[in-house]
């Protein structure tokens, strides 16, 4: 669905006008720009699909994509998101039947991002992974003991090596993505639902000397953990409320969807004004460790972590942040069709003190956009503020910040 700035203006106010939106207006570089506070998204509506559930550290909610999908664009439209992470963006345009392209400098995103495209039957992943042989004498070259009982760990290692073997092959098709997605989410987690004795959460694993004192002060040693049996789980887990519907339009989405691992400030591969609308949310200014929070997980898929975290942008301050994301608008400018739309996701950054949402309406006004307003979604706003008090708002209700863009 493409506007015209002045069209897409009236059909912002229209859209608010017609939900009890509470709407002020503030004065950024001499630009009245209208900030819109609504509960716009809810936990009350359809419930987000079972398939996005693999953790990812900063992501959001399937119903801020989905909000921005359904109001502004059409089936068939392409919708990206720069800053992919475990493709929540992706994956909800593609059950909505839009075309994609899901970008993340880590690659790791692409790993936990296409499997979902393309769903495969649970008899097909079953039947595979009882052809997968495992020797029971194999170790890990570095020391996993504090995370593993040893067949635990001769396990991870049998599997490790066969989709390395397939890949190498160019056999690895689309079950063996699906087998590797899964067991990257399962390698490390606080319940007996994951592969490792009890950890962190799965997207923060901890480094071998921090788990073997967890493992002391809970008393604990890693018990053996049947790898075969909890891939089936997860399995059957991620599809769970997935709808047959819903699986075709991944699948037709994934066929023509590009998976990108790029530098979101470069993206050749995408053709000029071929974009009908990005949903994304950006790295914060707090630093994320990414080597320490993914090193299992890059083990397991054969990455280099190190190298990888390199890349990572991981601003010091707010001016390095900026010169970054000024880059990345020149480059959404040029990919996003005349009438498209950027929505800019920021969290409230150090307690609120740093609201960035105001930093990026002159970054997206530089490359050209012009920008619509800020939507802050208040969960429960109804019920947990009234219109005067939502200012006092206190911290454990879920706010998001969203910077909404047109190009002219
Ligand atoms: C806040 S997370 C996005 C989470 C995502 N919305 C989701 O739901 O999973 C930010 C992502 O930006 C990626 N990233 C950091 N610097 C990047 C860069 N320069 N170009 C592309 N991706 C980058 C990180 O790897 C991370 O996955």
């Amino acid at each position: 669905m493409s506007h015209s700035p002045r069209d897409a203006a009236r059909y912002i106010k229209d859209f608010v006008l017609t939900s009890k939106t509470k709407t002020e207006y503030i004065n950024i570089n001499g630009n009245k720009i209208p900030v819109y506070t609504n509960e716009f998204w809810t936990s009350k509506q359809r419930q987000a699909s079972s398939i996005h559930e693999i953790s990812y550290r900063a992501c959001f909610k399937p119903q801020l994509p989905r909000f921005f999908i359904n109001l502004l664009t059409q089936e068939g439209d392409i919708v990206y998101d720069p800053f992919s992470g475990r493709g929540t963006t992706a994956i909800e345009a593609g059950i909505l039947g839009r075309n994609i392209v899901s970008n993340d400098i880590n690659p790791l995103s692409r790993i936990l991002t296409l499997p979902r495209f393309f769903v495969p039957n649970v008899i097909e992943v079953k039947e595979r992974l009882e052809n997968i042989t495992y020797d029971t004498k194999l170790r890990a070259d570095i020391d996993l003991s504090m995370f593993y009982h040893p067949k635990t760990e001769a396990e991870i290692v049998s599997l490790k090596n066969y989709l390395k073997q397939r890949e190498s092959e160019k056999k690895e098709d689309i079950v063996d993505l699906w087998i590797r997605m899964v067991a990257t989410n399962r390698l490390t987690g606080h319940s007996p639902g994951f592969f490792s004795v009890y950890t962190l959460p799965p997207n923060q694993a901890v480094t071998a000397e921090r788990q073997q004192l967890i493992n002391a002060k809970r008393n604990q040693k890693p018990e053996y953990r049947d790898t075969k049996k909890l891939i089936m789980k997860k399995t059957k887990s991620l599809i769970r409320n997935i709808k047959e519907q819903e699986i075709l339009n991944l699948r037709k989405t994934g066929n023509s969807a590009l998976f990108l691992s790029e530098d979101a400030r470069r993206t050749p591969q995408i053709p000029n004004e071929s974009v009908s609308l990005t949903v994304t949310s950006p790295p914060f200014l707090d630093v994320v460790q990414y080597d320490s929070d993914n090193w299992l997980r890059c083990w397991f898929n054969g990455i280099d972590a190190k190298k990888v975290a390199n890349t990572i942008t991981m601003s010091k301050n707010i001016q390095e942040w900026s010169c970054v994301m000024e880059e990345v608008f020149y480059e959404l400018y040029r990919i996003t069709k005349k009438g498209g739309w950027v929505a800019f996701e920021v969290g409230e950054v150090k307690g609120g003190k740093i609201k960035l949402d105001e930093y990026v309406v002159p970054l997206g006004q530089k490359a050209g956009f012009c920008c619509q307003g800020i939507l802050i979604n208040l969960q429960e706003f109804t019920k947990t503020s009234n219109i005067w008090g939502i200012g006092n708002n206190k911290s454990g209700t879920n706010t998001n910040r969203i910077v909404l863009f047109v190009k002219d």
